[in-house]
Order: structure tokens, then sequence, then C-alpha cells
């Protein structure tokens, strides 16, 4: 049997330039999609997956973060005098069991492997997930879940794995694929943002990861050798191949956004918005009018 997979690192450190100026006093983790922020996306897929530890690797200006996993108890008791029994529920999502967050600090912004590293001292000898909240994925089973699932048949290191046009290779991390098994790939090396004409495939590594202990020690040595940013790819990278380990990708079933970067933001909100039923109507008529008018206007 497996160690099960119980704490998740979430790397929120980054600038967040793209979406400048909004993100010079707000954590891009906080823009809200619909009606909450990109890390309770994260949050809810990470607790279906059964993590119970939530590490967060942070930076200056990211309070806001650490305020909205706080209890409120003025806002609680108003709304309870109020009998607002469904956003006290809502509320309810936000609340962390004490003990069970953790706040490090990355002093330098050198990179997403670093970020990692930081955490170090919170992983113990037992694999542990990394999620990016600004890859939101909507799927019947969360992603993690189905990650989870899939690093119990095989061990070893998973990263979740989307086909994306070969013209977008140079955007992504992309795997060589030694063994194809369907929806999970056994794979050969990793390749940082190949030009498509040297990319050995289209299939791109997206911000889901879960991942051995044995990477942290590969992001030690990484560390004391490199000048620039420490990959996390590289790190990972070197558990390809050893015995009874490995690094296997797995082509989840699920719709990404990318909502570090503003057009993958608006159509999550699109997309998010048309799945809530409350807002779906609304919504829809709005889309098709704004349509028929620019088609009216060509
Ligand atoms: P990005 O490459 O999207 O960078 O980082 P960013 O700073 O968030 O956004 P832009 O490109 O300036 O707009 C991917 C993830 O890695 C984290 C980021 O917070 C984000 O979740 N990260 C990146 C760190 O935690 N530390 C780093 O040094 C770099």
């Amino acid at each position: 049997m497996r160690k099960k997979v119980t704490k998740a690192i979430f790397p929120v450190a980054g600038m967040g330039t793209r979406f400048l100026p909004a993100t010079k006093s707000v954590p891009k983790e906080i823009m809200t999609l619909v009606d909450r922020p990109l890390v309770q996306y994260a949050i809810d897929e990470a607790r279906a997956a059964g993590i119970k530890e939530f590490i967060f690797v942070t930076s200056r200006g990211k309070g806001a973060l650490e305020d909205y996993f706080d209890h409120a108890p003025q806002l609680e008791q108003e709304l309870r005098k109020k009998g607002k029994d469904a956003l006290l529920e809502t509320l309810k999502s936000t609340n962390m069991e004490s003990g069970a967050i953790a706040y490090i600090r990355q002093h330098k912004a050198l990179g997403l492997g670093h970020a990692v590293w930081c955490a170090r001292r919170l992983i113990a000898d037992e694999p542990f997930a990394v999620m990016l909240p600004d890859d939101v994925i909507a799927a019947e089973k969360p992603c993690l879940q189905q990650m989870v699932e899939a690093y119990q048949e095989t061990g070893g290191c998973m990263v979740a794995a989307m086909e994306v046009p070969p013209e977008r290779t140079s955007a992504y991390g992309i795997l060589d694929v030694e063994e194809d098994m369907g929806s999970v790939v056994k794979v050969k090396s990793m390749v940082e943002k190949p030009k498509p004409e040297e990319a050995p495939s289209n299939l791109a590594v997206i911000g889901r990861y879960i991942l051995t202990p044995s990477v942290l020690s590969n992001l030690n040595k990484i560390k004391s050798g490199a000048g620039g940013e420490i990959q996390l790819t590289d790190a990972i990278a070197q558990e390809i191949g050893k015995p009874k380990r490995g690094v296997y990708g797995l082509r989840f079933r699920g719709q990404r956004f990318d909502c570090g970067s503003k057009s993958g933001f608006l159509q999550a909100t699109v997309s998010f918005g048309l799945a809530r039923e409350d807002l779906r109507d609304d919504l829809s008529r709005y889309l098709h009018e704004v349509v028929a008018m620019d088609k009216a206007s060509q």
C-alpha cells in the first residue's frame, strides 16, 4: 500500500505581472471567478482529493490570502442575526481547521522550483501534491483526485498532462513519452518550452503534480548549483528512469483554464458563469446579444 497524499503545496509567491495594475494590491489568487477567488477552487479540489494540510508559499503583499482563510466572527454573527443561513454555509468552505494551513515566505522570486523547495521542512518522508491556483480545472471528478487514484497504481512522480496545439508547445513543459498506456503515460524526458519543430510531442504539463520527497533532495542539489530561476521540471526530470519510481503523466479528464492569462481568465469567467443555474439564463441571453451585435457591425 502506498503512503497517502495528505499535504499540498500552493506556490503563490509570483508577482502576477500579467494582471497589473490589479495585482499591485490584490494577490492574483484572490481574483474572483464569479463569486469565489481562484484559490478557493484549488482548495476545494485539494479537499476532494483527500488533502488535509495546505502549505502556501507566499511573498510580500499576500496578506489578503491569509485573511481569506481566517474566521470572520463579526461577519458570521451579522449573517446569523439576519437569518442568512445560505451565506453562512458558503462561508464555511473558506474556514480552515486550526493548524491545517501554513504560510511560508519565499523571500526572492527565484522560480517555481525554489518556491516548492521553501516548503521542504513541512514535508516529511511522504509524497505530496503541488497545485498552481491559476490553473483552474473544470471536471466531473476533480483533477487532483484523478491523479491521486492513478498514482496509487504507478507510484513515482505524476504530472497533469494535456494535449496542446502543436504551435503552442513553446509555452509549456512538454513530455517525451516512453510508453503510452492510454490515460497514463510513462515519461522518457521533459523539455521546457520547446519550439514546435523541436517538441517531442504536444503533451504539455500543467499546474498539478504529485511528487516524491526525493524531488526535494534534487531541488537541494540544483539550488546550490544554479544561478537563475530554479525549475521544478529539472528536479522532477531527475526522477526519470529510477527503479520502482519514474515519472508519469496523466491525461486528466476535464477542461483547464489558464487563469494566469487575461484571455484564460475571461473564458473561465464565462464558462463558470454559464455553469451556474442562477446566472445561466441572463448571461447566455447577454452573450447572444453581444455576438449578434458584433456580427451586425461587421
Ligand atoms: P507564473 O509564471 O504564472 O508567474 O508562476 P506569476 O508571477 O504568478 O505571474 P506573471 O507571469 O508575472 O503574470 C506560476 C506559479 O508559480 C508561482 C506563482 O505564484 C504561480 O502560482 N511562483 C512563481 C512562485 O511561487 N515563486 C516564483 O518565484 C515564481
